[in-house]
């Protein structure tokens, strides 16, 4: 087999942990391979045991394995020590054949290894569990939202050539070792349909050993291609992607870095997604919820938490996944940070009772003052949280706030507030979108 290269760039963080009761470099050598029985499955979707003093996370296992793993070596830092999963000697009742050939390499999905029940229910445990530990484990929480497999309409790819041959997919766990995709399961086909002919183009494009990331975005007119990477484009690598794909490809942007803007390469035709009918084009790369049905149910859940509001703030609106189809009933004020963005929804508004802000609500959240001439209040920050913003909340008067979120630990923090300064946490929503992984979604109701 050969050996999946490792990128030279990009920095993904190893995962990180919490004290373990003894260091690990002090295990001789022979005691690192031991069997050991899974307790539990944790917040990262990691199978967690007990054994000789340490606590060990132990990837693709479910609650009942027996396992023999090998302790890596670790410096007694974390909450606990990784070991690698060496082989299942006895099956817990909820462990499924994984149904993609990369699982265990690929660094996409984590959980295939659980049936669909357990996974249903290790979800809404996670949700429950991130809400315990800040004392709000007693809200009612409704049944876990799911998305089928097939459904992702949008990825970030990596890939990388070495001599002729392009290397293309997602990295594997913890590493930057490319998975050369051969199937995804959880993509669209669409965009699954792009992956030969991308290594082809990126062939020509790369110098050997170059490497680039690839966002597709899965729109109506076609799809959307941001290239990230090479930092450079000479005519004939233009050219190529000016020829690629025209029919099933509605638009090529590139950045030379994650950080530089996007330029245009090819625009063939408008890339664009409804929100409740009014067409909007996402900038490339820009944010969008990961699939129709993800969005579909946040949307639901929010418009059910929200009620009959009629003055609302939608607060990281991002390009108006929730400002578009709530300014239907509402009159709704848009309030996000990312330019384009904020230019891409500003174009959609006519028609509709929306106003756009462009403002940093981490610097400068909309205050009591500001935040009181809403009957309801939406926000939707990225994974940190919105700490600064839930604080201002707190302490205005605003009578129902629903939060959503991707991270379940950042939104029981914000929650946390909310709570201390008033509010009583309702109803929460989660929306399994990420499916396999150990990402869910979720919207809380507030009201005061
Ligand atoms: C999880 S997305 C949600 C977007 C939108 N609600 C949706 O569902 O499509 C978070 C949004 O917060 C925006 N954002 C990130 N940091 C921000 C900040 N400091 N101030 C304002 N917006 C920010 C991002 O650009 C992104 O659009």
């Amino acid at each position: 087999m050969t050996r999946s290269p490792q990128r030279p760039s990009g920095k993904r963080p190893f995962a990180k942990g919490r004290p373990p009761a003894r260091k690990t470099a002090q295990l001789p050598a022979e005691m690192r391979e031991m069997e050991v029985a899974i307790a539990d499955v944790g917040a990262r979707g990691d199978g967690i045991a007990f054994a000789e003093g340490l606590r060990l996370f132990v990837p693709y296992t479910v609650t009942g394995d027996r396992v023999r793993v090998r302790v890596a070596e670790g410096d007694g830092k974390g909450e606990g020590v990784r070991a690698d999963l060496l082989e299942v000697l006895e099956a817990g009742p909820g462990r499924q054949t994984p149904p993609c050939r990369h699982f265990g390499r690929c660094g996409g999905c984590t959980l295939q290894q659980m049936d669909d029940a357990t996974y249903a229910a290790w979800n809404s445990g996670m949700v429950r569990g991130a809400l315990e530990r800040v004392g709000l484990g007693e809200v009612v929480l409704e049944p876990l939202a799911r998305t089928p497999a097939g459904a992702r309409r949008r990825a970030r790819f990596a890939a990388l050539k070495r001599g002729k041959r392009v290397w293309f997919g997602f990295n594997e766990r913890q590493s930057h070792r490319l998975v050369d995709l051969e199937e995804c399961p959880i993509l669209a086909p669409r965009l699954f349909a792009l992956v030969e002919p991308l290594r082809a183009v990126l062939a020509e494009i790369l110098p050997d050993g170059g490497d680039a990331d690839v966002v597709l975005t899965d729109l109506e007119g076609g799809v959307d291609l941001l290239l990230v990477g090479p930092r450079s484009l000479d005519r004939e690598a233009r050219e190529a992607l000016v020829a690629f794909e025209p029919e099933r490809i509605a638009r090529i942007a590139w950045q030379p870095t994650d950080r530089a803007a996007a330029e245009p390469v090819a625009n063939r035709r408008p890339a664009f997604i409804r929100f409740a009918g009014v067409p909007i084009q996402p900038p490339p790369g820009a944010f969008l919820q990961a699939s129709a049905e993800g969005e579909a149910a946040l949307v639901a859940a929010v418009r059910e938490g929200l009620g009959q509001a009629s003055r609302i703030a939608d607060l990281f609106a991002g390009i108006g996944t929730f400002s578009i189809p709530l300014a239907q009933q509402a009159a709704v004020h848009a309030v996000e940070g990312d330019e384009a963005a904020v230019t891409a929804l500003g174009r959609a508004v006519q028609g509709l009772r929306l106003t756009v802000e462009r403002r940093d609500l981490f610097e400068n959240p909309l205050g009591a003052k500001d935040l009181n001439r809403y009957d309801a209040v939406v926000f939707d920050p990225p994974r940190a949280g919105a700490a600064a913003q839930a604080a201002a909340l707190a302490g205005a008067k605003v009578p129902r706030v629903v939060g959503v979120s991707c991270n379940p630990a950042s939104f029981a923090r914000d929650a946390r507030v909310l709570v201390d300064g008033g509010y009583r946490l309702v109803k929460l929503w989660p929306v399994d979108q990420f499916l396999w992984s150990a990402h869910v979604e979720l919207v809380g109701l507030f009201e005061r």
